[in-house]
């Protein structure tokens, strides 16, 4: 089924569906319910659908309402997800992926119940082998540029190469083409689509050339 046909008629995506939608996952922290809607606006507008809204925020859970609510061609997900607890929440509100600092067989049951698919965050060979004993082999590797980078995505192509991964913390528009050229790299994950400075000044043509230059990243060998 195409990702599209999805998109609108509400169905459950998978983490892999998330990851294909576009080179980059925006990861997305909002001090302010208002900036929600003009905001996942203005990265739709450049092309980028996938949208993690981080639960660092008090509001967070109210911005993902929103854009649920008023941004129905975009996909609203919920970053940071950490307990139980966070993906009933998100789900609730409409969240319709999680995203993961790490990973527990509790988290990725609560994820599975509430419908979400998760993306969660490996840094280590035992936390892949843990999440792939509980089914799930798309996943974030995080934080990407600390725990090793390009070099441990090529180590654990070898081991662990039915596993795909979006490599998130760390990652830029200057490296990102080299994460991508990976044969194991669907997508990466960042913030600089949405920088505080933008949000605070409304600066929304900003977001939307951010996410345009971020759909054009290709992939390339450096
Ligand atoms: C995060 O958790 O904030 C993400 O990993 C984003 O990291 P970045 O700011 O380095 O893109």
């Amino acid at each position: 089924m195409k990702v599209e046909h999805i998109l609108t008629d509400n169905k459950q995506l998978t983490a892999l569906q998330v990851m294909q939608d576009a080179a980059v996952i925006p990861v997305i922290v909002l001090e302010e319910l208002a900036h929600a809607v003009p905001m996942a606006r203005a990265l739709l507008a450049g092309g980028i659908r996938m949208l993690e809204i981080t639960l660092r925020t008090p509001q967070a859970l109210a911005c993902i309402e929103a854009i649920a609510k008023e941004v129905p061609e975009a996909v609203v997900g919920a970053g940071t997800v950490r307990s139980a607890a966070d993906a009933q929440a998100a789900a609730l509100a409409g969240a319709r992926f999680a995203v993961s600092p790490g990973y527990t067989p509790a988290l990725g049951r609560a994820c599975r119940d509430a419908g979400l698919p998760l993306l969660p965050g490996v840094a280590t060979g035992s936390e892949i082998l843990q999440a792939q004993e509980d089914g799930l082999s798309e996943l974030k590797f995080f934080p990407a540029m600390q725990a090793g980078g390009l070099g441990m995505l090529k180590a654990w192509s070898g081991p662990f190469g039915d596993v795909r991964f979006c490599p998130t913390g760390g990652v830029t528009p200057l490296n990102a083409p080299e994460f991508l050229a990976l044969p194991n790299v669907v997508c990466v994950g960042g913030s600089w689509l949405v920088p505080a400075v933008a949000l605070a000044q409304a600066d929304w043509p900003r977001i939307t050339q951010l996410a345009r230059d971020a759909v054009r990243l290709k992939p390339s060998v450096a």
